[in-house]
């Protein structure tokens, strides 16, 4: 079985010393995990809450997708919401070559995105109004150190006419015993539980969090679930 003690450190996708081609095989590994664990399932069943409140349908709804790894959410998305809106879709990642890569994984399965290069000591530094809507699916933990999220809030509330859409791990008690039973069932691969445990250890708690979103003369509705250690934090300026 996965051993949990090991060393707590950055995770292996952050890692710009690691090879382009050994990240690309976690991303996939986390891609194939994100469908077997039903993960991009829940962010659509909610996301299409969050685009029915805001958006007309045909209305165009210009996204843009912070963190986007393999490119997995872009084709979900595109594939799930292209025939109800108009959307308009960036990914936005740090690295220029798991951008191209990502773009053409999407392009593979016939759905076009834009690509924005990240800078990684300045996270979002985005025009008024940039985008309509901001999202991102676990991103946020990987933002460190606190006040580079604080500044990625920020930046994201100014950037984004009608809404947040952000699905992350929290760190809470008993946050590690996930990992643990996904290492029992033996359905991923050491490097990829091992980058799971460091994403639960660095994630940020539910009190950070509404540290930042607290600040905003915004609501932010935060949405969690007792058997997983995973956060939902959306926000409709629209009703505010
Ligand atoms: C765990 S991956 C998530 C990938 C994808 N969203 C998924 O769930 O399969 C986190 C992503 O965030 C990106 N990332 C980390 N820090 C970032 C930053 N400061 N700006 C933009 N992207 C960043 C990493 O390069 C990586 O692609």
């Amino acid at each position: 079985m996965f051993n949990l003690k090991q060393i707590n450190s950055q995770e292996s996708l952050d890692d710009p010393n690691l090879d382009i081609e050994i990240r690309k095989k976690i991303f996939l590994e986390l891609d194939s995990s994100n469908q077997k664990l039903f993960v991009y399932y829940f962010f659509l069943l909610y996301f299409s809450k969050f685009l029915k409140k805001n958006f007309e349908k045909g209305e165009s709804v210009k996204i843009l997708e912070l963190g986007s790894g393999s490119g997995g959410l872009a084709r979900e998305m595109l594939k799930r919401f292209s025939k109800e809106y108009k959307i308009d879709y960036y990914i936005y990642d740090l690295d220029p070559g798991i951008l191209e890569w990502a773009q053409s994984n999407c392009r593979k399965k016939g759905f076009e995105c834009k690509t924005i290069l990240a800078d990684k000591n300045k996270m979002g530094n985005f025009q008024k109004d940039e985008f309509d809507v901001i999202i991102s699916l676990h991103t946020l933990h990987h933002v460190h150190p606190f006040s580079v999220l604080e500044e990625l809030f920020t930046n994201a509330v100014l950037g984004a006419r009608k809404g947040l859409f952000f699905v992350d791990f929290h760190r809470r008690f008993g946050h590690l015993f996930f990992v643990k039973i996904l290492s029992f069932f033996s359905l991923f691969s050491s490097s990829l539980l091992l980058d799971g445990k460091k994403s639960l250890e660095r994630a940020y708690s539910l009190e950070e969090f509404k540290k930042i979103t607290d600040r905003f003369k915004l609501i932010f509705e935060f949405k969690l679930f007792f058997w997983n250690p995973y956060v939902i934090i959306q926000c409709s300026k629209h009703d505010q």
